[in-house]
C-alpha cells in the first residue's frame, strides 16, 4: 500500500524533471508583456556577483559587506505580488493608458527626452532593440515618473528592506522591450528590481572605467566589445529574474540589458 502511494507521488516529480526548456519558459508569468522568441537577441550570462537569500542577510551584514564595497543580488527580500499584479499589461493599460510618460534616450547621459502617452509608447514606440540602432536614437521608459500620477502604484511597492545611514529612496519605474538597456554610467547607490522579465547587469568598480561608446546600446556593446575583452577586463555581471533585487554601491559603473520585455523599478538612495 505504501509503495503504491509513493509511486503516485514520484510520477509528477519525474515528469517535471524531463520538461524541456520551452515548457519551462511557458510557465513563466510575463504579466502579458509577451516577448517573441525571435526578438530575444540577448541571453543571461554567468553570474559572478554574490547572490544572497534575504533570510540569511541582516541589515548589519549588508552594511558591513556590501553597502560601501560591493554589489550583491538578493533573493526573497520582499513579496511584491500585489505590486506585480498592478503591473500586468491589462491592469496598467486600464489605469494609465492616457497618462503622459517621459521617455529617455538609451545612451549614457540620456540626453534626449520625449513625452508621450503610455498607450502611444506601448503600441508605437516600445520595440525590441535592433543591433543597428544607436542608443541615442532609441527611446525608452525608465524613470522621470510623475510622482503625483504614479503615487498610488508606488504606494503598494515594498522597497528592499535594507538601507544606508541617513539616506532615503526615490523610485524610478519603467517598461521596455527585449534587448533594450542603458549603457554604462554611474551615480549614487541603489537597488534595481525586476517586476516582469529578466535584466542582465554588468558592473565595474569606480576605479575601473569601462571602454564603451556612450551612444551605443548595451546590446551592441555586448555583441561587439564584450566578446573581445581580456578576461581581466570582463565586468562583474549577473542576470536578475523577476522578484530579485540587485544592489549597486555609490559610483559603481553599471550597464543594463533587458532580456525580455521587462517591467522594472529602481530605488535610488540619496
Ligand atoms: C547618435 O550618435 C551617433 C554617434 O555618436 C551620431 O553619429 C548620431 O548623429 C547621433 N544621432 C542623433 C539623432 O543625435
Ligand atoms: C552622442 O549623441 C549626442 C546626440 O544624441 C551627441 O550630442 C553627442 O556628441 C554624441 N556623443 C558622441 C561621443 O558621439
Ligand atoms: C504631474 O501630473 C499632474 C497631474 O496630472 C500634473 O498636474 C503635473 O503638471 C505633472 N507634473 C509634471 C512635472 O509633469
Amino acid at each position: 500500500m505504501r509503495l503504491f502511494y509513493l509511486s503516485i507521488l514520484l510520477i509528477p516529480l519525474r515528469l517535471r524533471s524531463i520538461l524541456t526548456e520551452e515548457n519551462r519558459k511557458a510557465e513563466i508569468d510575463d504579466g502579458g508583456w509577451f516577448t517573441e522568441e525571435k526578438d530575444k537577441l540577448a541571453f543571461p550570462g554567468p553570474c559572478d556577483i554574490e547572490v544572497r537569500d534575504a533570510a540569511g542577510l541582516t541589515q548589519e551584514e549588508f552594511l558591513q559587506r556590501y553597502a560601501f564595497d560591493a554589489p550583491v543580488v538578493i533573493r526573497g527580500a520582499t513579496d511584491n505580488k500585489i505590486f506585480q499584479n498592478e503591473c500586468r499589461k491589462d491592469a496598467m493599460m486600464k489605469k494609465y493608458a492616457t497618462k503622459t510618460i517621459r521617455l529617455s534616450s538609451a545612451n549614457t547621459h540620456s540626453y534626449r527626452k520625449a513625452d508621450v502617452t503610455l498607450d502611444y509608447y506601448v503600441t508605437q514606440v516600445m520595440k525590441p532593440q535592433s543591433l543597428d540602432t544607436w542608443g541615442n536614437e532609441t527611446f525608452y521608459w525608465f524613470g522621470d515618473n510623475n510622482i503625483t500620477e504614479w503615487q498610488a502604484l508606488f504606494d503598494i511597492y515594498r522597497p528592499p528592506p535594507y538601507f544606508l545611514p541617513g539616506m532615503t529612496g526615490a523610485y524610478s519605474f519603467g517598461l521596455a522591450g527585449a534587448g533594450t538597456g542603458v549603457p554604462f554610467h554611474f551615480h549614487g547607490p541603489g537597488f534595481g528590481e525586476v517586476v516582469f522579465g529578466r535584466k542582465r547587469w554588468f558592473m565595474y568598480p569606480p576605479h575601473k572605467t569601462p571602454h564603451f561608446h556612450p551612444n551605443q546600446t548595451t546590446l551592441h556593446w555586448l555583441v561587439k566589445d564584450y566578446q573581445e575583452l581580456h578576461p581581466l577586463d570582463k565586468p562583474l555581471e549577473c542576470t536578475i529574474n523577476q522578484g530579485e533585487i540587485i544592489y549597486f554601491p555609490d559610483r559603481w559603473w553599471h550597464g543594463t540589458l533587458n532580456i525580455d520585455t521587462s517591467v522594472f523599478i529602481s530605488t535610488f538612495l540619496g
